[in-house]
Order: C-alpha cells, then structure tokens, then sequence
C-alpha cells in the first residue's frame, strides 16, 4: 500500500533554513544542533520531570472541577500543562509566558492572517532575542542557559529556541485534547510531511526522482492494514509499535519522551479525577481545526461531568 503522493518540484528553490532551525535542515547542519539538545531529552531525564508533570496536571484539574462544569477541556487543561513544561524547560519567566505563548498559538493555529502572522512571528523573534542575551548574562538552570555554554551564535541559539515551543506545545496540547476527543473518534496532530529527494530514491518498488516532492502521510502509514491488525478500529489495548506519530528518521520527534511523559501522566489524572467526563456538546459540533494547520487539532473541546 502506498502512503505517498508524488509533486514535481525540480527547479523550485526552497529558501535556506534560519541559523538554528534545525527541523528544516540536512545533515551535517542538523546535528550541529540536534546534538546538544539529545542529551536534555532522553528517557532517563523526561522520568525526573514525571513528579513536576504531575504537580502541574493536578494544579489544573484541582482548577477544573473548583470551577465546575462545564469547561473547554483546551484553555483549561491542554494548552496550559505541556506550555509550562516547555516554557520552564527552555527558561522563559513566568511573567512573559502568556505573551509568548499566545504568539506561539498565532503561528500554529492555522487560521492566523498572514499579517498577524508576521507580527506574532516578528514579537516571538524579539523576544527570543532578549531572552537568549539575559541567559547569557544571567545563567539560570534552564536547556537555554545550558546551550550558553557552547559556541553556538546568538542568531543560532534564537532559532533552537524557536523550535522547542513551535515543535512543543502544539503537539502535546492538541493530541491531549484529541486524545480526549478520541475516546470517541481517534485522531493524530502531525498528518503530513513533506520532503524532496535530493537524488534519485527507489522506495517501494518506485523510482522518487531527485528535485521531486514527496507528500507522506503518517496517519495513513498509520493504519496500514499490512502493519496492523484492524487498523481503523480503536483499541485502546492494542499493539502500536512501529507508529510513526513521532516521525522517522533523523528529524524523529526529539520531545517524544517528554509528550510520553506529559500524556501518560495527564490522560489517566484526567479520567481518574472526572470518571464521569464527557462532551458538553454533540461530538460534530466540537470544532477542530482545518486540515491545512501543520499540527491537527481541536479548537474548543467543551466538557461536563457529574459532580
Ligand atoms: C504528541 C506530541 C508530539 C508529536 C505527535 C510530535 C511529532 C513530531 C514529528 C512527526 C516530528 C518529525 C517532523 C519531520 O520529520 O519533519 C517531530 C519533530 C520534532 N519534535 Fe515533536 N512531537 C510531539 C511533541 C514534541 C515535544 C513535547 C517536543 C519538545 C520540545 C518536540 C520537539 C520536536 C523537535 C525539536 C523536532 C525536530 C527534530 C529534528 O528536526 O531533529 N515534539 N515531532
């Protein structure tokens, strides 16, 4: 079964990747950054942060159900626990998160006019800016100040944290408020990728000629009835390895221990504390995003429970 879609983009330039941004990048400039970021991210270290996780997921259920229902299970639960873990991760104060992270919100919601979309980018890119000199001045115990202590460039250092919310937030917080959403139909935040041959590639049984785009789709890879059994059922006891949810390859997802952590702590919190949790609205009325945002999503997820 073939996940791809073919485009002929021979004689398109893409514009070169920004010092830093290394999601966009090849090899070796890729490494340049992954590399001293691996280290912040592996199992052993996303495991300490399981206690802080779980403080800040009952911090907000204990707001949830002060409030009482309903609630839009995203503003009150998924934006705000994976945003405080990245924001405390990469050393952002307090005080500046919320700016940050509604500019954050602009460029991922797919939605954003393409004039709010240079102002959010343009207040992000700023802000990074001074973010990155005060680490410099003033070390704090955060992944940026750490990345002080090398000989990347403040242009470069811009852009690594830069990646980090954009890669994130968004991900973590849509497949929490997805995943919720799942219980009745389930879905996945990263669709689509795109890459173009830089030399001719034999790829099942098909010749991918170099300058050619290739669209591949990790919800279809997903549910290859040849990987797994029953693949459009829902089962939450199933057998999953071998997903691609997190990508594949030298751009593989480097938060994923950290979206493990998040979501193993937050979805079973959340159905512990609500037993009885379930949509305030008809599951068509919840309004998810448009497929053309790069992370998929819901917007508002309104929700009740018996109290
Ligand atoms: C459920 C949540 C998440 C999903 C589904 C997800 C998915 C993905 C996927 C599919 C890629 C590969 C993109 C490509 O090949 O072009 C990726 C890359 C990446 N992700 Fe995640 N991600 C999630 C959470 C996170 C978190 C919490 C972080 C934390 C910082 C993060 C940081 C990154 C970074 C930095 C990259 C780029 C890696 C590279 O280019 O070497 N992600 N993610």
């Amino acid at each position: 079964m073939s996940h791809h879609l073919f485009v002929d983009y021979s004689g398109i330039e893409a514009p070169p990747a920004a010092p830093g941004q290394f999601l966009l990048m090849d090899e070796p400039q890729h490494s340049r950054y992954r590399k001293p970021l691996v280290g912040k991210f592996t199992v052993r270290r996303m495991r300490l942060l399981t206690e802080r996780v779980e403080q800040v997921t009952a911090e907000h259920l204990d707001a949830m159900e002060k409030a009482g229902p309903p609630v839009d299970l995203v503003t009150a639960f998924a934006k705000p626990i994976p945003a405080i873990m990245i924001c405390e991760l990469l050393g952002v104060p307090y005080e500046d998160r919320g700016s940050f992270q509604g500019n954050i919100d602009k460029f991922m919601d797919g939605e954003t006019s393409d004039e709010d979309l240079i102002a959010a980018y343009t207040a992000v890119q700023r802000y990074l800016a001074e973010l990155v000199a005060a680490k410099r001045a003033n070390p704090t115990d955060d992944v940026l100040s750490d990345l002080t202590d090398s000989d990347l460039t403040d242009e470069e250092l811009q852009g690594m944290a830069l990646v980090l919310p954009a890669a994130g937030f968004d991900t973590t917080s849509n497949m929490l408020a997805l995943g919720t959403f799942a219980l009745l139909r389930y879905l996945s935040v990263a669709t689509t990728f795109y890459r173009v041959a830089l030399e001719d590639v034999d790829l099942g049984g098909v010749t991918i000629k170099a300058g050619t785009a290739v669209i591949a789709s990790l919800n279809t890879a997903n549910r290859d009835p040849e990987r797994f059994a029953d693949p459009h059922a829902l089962d939450l006891r199933g057998e999953y390895s071998g997903h691609v949810a997190f990508g594949h390859g030298i751009h593989q997802c480097l938060g994923q221990q950290l979206a493990r952590v998040e979501m193993r702590v937050a979805f079973p919190a959340l159905v512990g504390r609500f037993p009885t949790l379930r949509p305030a609205v008809p599951p068509e009325e919840v309004a998810l995003r448009p497929e053309t945002a790069d992370i998929y999503g819901v917007k508002s997820l309104p929700v009740t429970w018996d109290v």
